[in-house]
C-alpha cells in the first residue's frame, strides 16, 4: 500500500512544506503549520483530444447589460455592495467575533420579503437563531427556512432538493467537507469549502454570504486564502465597547471599495446611521482644552469627528504615547514636527491621542487635527469650539493639500460651523461656500494662531 502522504501548510498564508517548521518562510509568522492530508480530488489526465468542447467567444458577441441587483433594503449595506445584492455573486462577511455579524446578516434576511432564505449555521442552535430574530423585532419570519449544520455535502444536499434565492452560511470557519481528512477551520477544508459554495453561487445563480472570523492582527483568519476566490470581501469593524459599527468593502467585484455603512448596535438590533457627523460629535464638550474637530473623508462621505488629545507631565521614566483610532507612527512623526517647527517640549510628556467613537481614521487630512489638540492639551488653552481643521501636515511643519476639500467644507457648514482652517493650496478649489469662513493656512503655525490664538 502506498504511503500516504501528509504536508504541513501554514494556516496563516497557505505555504506548504514536507515537514513541520516553526516560523513560516513565506509569511513569517510563527507557529503557525499544522499537518493536513492530501486533498483527495485529483487532477484527470484526460487525453487533451476530449477536453476540446469548450470554445472562448468573441468579446464583441456578448451584449452589455447593467448587472441585476436586488435591494436588501438597509440602505447603509446597499451602498457598501455597491447598489444591491447582484445574483451568483459570493460575498464573504469578516470581522472580531461578537462585532454583530450574525445580526446584519439576520436583519438582512428579514428586510427580504418575499425571498426564500436559507441560513445555515455551524455556531448556534436553531434555537438560539430564532431568539436572536425575536430581538430584531420580526414580524414575517415564514421564508427564513434555518439549519444548524456543518457538513457541506448534506447542506449541497437540502440545497439541491429545495434552491433558496439566497444562502447565508455563519461561518465558513465551521463548516467542512467530510472527504477531507483535515479539521474545520484548517485552510485546506476553508478553501475547499469555499470552492464549493463558488461552484454553487455561480451555476445556481444564488447570492451566498460568507461569514468569516477575524484574528487579533485583523487579518481575516483562514479566509484570507479565499480573499481571492470571492467577489467581494466585507469587513465589519467598531470597538466592542462603543455601538458604532462601520461596515467596509475591502474588495469588490460589483461596485467601489472606498464606501462604508454606518451602524448603531442597540437592545433591537443594528440601526442605520444616516447622519454619522451629527452622531460623532453628540457627546463633544465645549471649552475643554485637547479637541478639535476634524472633517474626514469616509469612502465618498465628509464625516466630521472629534479628535482628542491629553498630554500630562510623565510622572517616571519613559514618556508614554498612547492611540486609539490612529495610527502610531503617523503620531510619532506629528510630534517631532511639533518639537521642531513649534517648538514645543513634549519629551517628558505623556500624550494619548482618541478618536471620539471608537473610529478609526487613516488619512492624513487629519494631521492637522491631531496637533492642534495636542498644542491645546499641552497648553491647557481650548480650541476654537465653532471650527474645523482639515490638512496634512509636513516635515517641515508645512500644511499640505488634501483631496475632497469642498466636500469637507460643505459638510462642517451643514453642522453650523462658523470657520474651517484648510491648506492655503486647496483655497482656489472653494468656492463660495455659504455661511462659513474658509482661511488658508501654509504651516502648522498659522493654522494655531487661528484655531487656538
Ligand atoms: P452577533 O451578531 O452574534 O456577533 P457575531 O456574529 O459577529 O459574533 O452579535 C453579538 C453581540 O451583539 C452580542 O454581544 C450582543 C449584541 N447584540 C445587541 O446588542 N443587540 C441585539 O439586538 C443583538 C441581536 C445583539
Ligand atoms: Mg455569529
Amino acid at each position: 500500500m502506498a504511503k500516504i502522504q501528509t504536508k504541513y501548510v501554514c494556516q496563516s498564508c497557505g505555504y506548504n512544506s514536507p515537514r513541520w517548521v516553526g516560523k513560516c518562510p513565506n509569511c513569517n509568522e510563527w507557529n503557525t503549520f499544522v499537518e493536513e492530508a492530501p486533498s483527495p480530488l485529483r487532477l484527470s489526465k484526460k487525453p487533451m483530444g476530449a477536453m476540446s468542447k469548450i470554445e472562448p467567444i468573441p468579446m464583441d458577441e456578448l451584449e452589455s447589460q447593467d448587472v441585476p441587483r436586488v435591494k436588501t433594503n438597509i440602505d447603509e449595506f446597499d451602498r457598501v455592495l455597491g447598489g444591491g445584492l447582484v445574483p451568483g455573486s459570493l460575498i464573504l462577511l469578516g470581522g472580531d467575533p461578537g462585532i454583530g455579524k450574525s445580526t446584519l446578516m439576520m436583519q438582512m434576511a428579514l428586510k427580504l420579503k418575499g425571498q426564500v432564505i436559507l441560513y445555515i449555521s455551524g455556531e448556534e442552535s436553531v434555537r438560539q437563531i430564532k431568539l436572536r430574530a425575536e430581538r430584531l423585532e420580526a414580524d414575517d419570519t415564514k421564508s427564513i427556512l434555518l439549519l444548524a449544520e456543518t457538513n457541506l455535502d448534506l447542506i449541497l444536499d437540502v440545497i439541491e432538493r429545495n434552491p433558496p434565492d439566497l444562502i447565508i452560511v455563519d461561518s465558513i470557519q465551521t463548516m467542512y467537507r467530510p472527504g477531507l481528512e483535515s479539521a474545520p477551520g484548517s485552510v485546506s477544508q476553508v478553501r475547499e469549502s469555499t470552492a464549493l459554495l463558488l461552484r454553487l453561487a455561480k451555476t445556481q445563480g444564488i447570492p451566498i454570504f460568507v461569514i468569516g472570523h477575524v484574528t487579533k492582527e485583523g487579518v481575516i483568519a483562514g479566509p484570507r486564502v479565499i480573499e481571492h476566490m470571492v467577489d467581494t470581501v466585507l469587513q465589519f469593524e467598531g470597538e466592542a465597547h462603543y455601538a458604532y459599527r462601520i461596515l467596509r468593502a475591502l474588495k469588490n467585484r460589483y461596485g467601489s471599495t472606498n464606501e462604508i455603512g454606518i451602524f448603531e448596535m442597540h437592545d433591537s438590533g443594528l440601526r442605520e446611521v444616516k447622519n454619522p457627523s451629527e452622531a460623532f460629535l453628540s457627546e463633544r464638550r465645549y471649552g475643554t482644552s485637547g479637541s478639535t474637530v476634524v472633517s474626514s473623508i469616509e469612502g465618498s462621505r465628509p464625516i466630521l469627528i472629534e479628535v482628542q488629545a491629553l498630554v500630562t507631565p510623565t510622572s517616571y521614566g519613559m514618556p508614554q504615547r498612547n492611540t486609539t483610532g490612529f495610527d502610531y507612527r503617523r503620531l510619532s512623526l506629528l510630534l517631532a514636527v511639533l518639537e521642531k517647527r513649534v517648538g514645543l517640549h513634549l519629551g517628558s510628556q505623556d500624550v494619548f491621542v482618541n478618536i471620539a467613537g471608537g473610529v478609526k481614521i487613516d488619512e492624513p487630512a487629519v494631521d492637522l487635527g491631531i496637533a492642534t489638540s495636542i498644542t491645546s492639551s499641552l497648553r491647557d488653552i481650548p480650541v476654537d469650539s465653532s471650527s474645523v481643521a482639515v490638512g496634512e501636515i509636513g516635515l517641515g511643519g508645512e500644511i499640505r493639500t488634501v483631496g475632497h476639500v469642498e466636500k469637507r467644507v460643505q459638510e462642517a457648514a451643514k453642522l453650523g460651523f462658523k470657520k474651517v482652517i484648510i491648506p492655503h493650496n486647496n483655497l482656489k478649489s472653494v468656492k463660495g461656500q455659504n455661511g462659513i469662513e474658509i482661511i488658508g493656512v501654509h504651516t502648522v503655525n498659522e493654522a494655531m494662531e487661528q484655531l487656538i490664538g
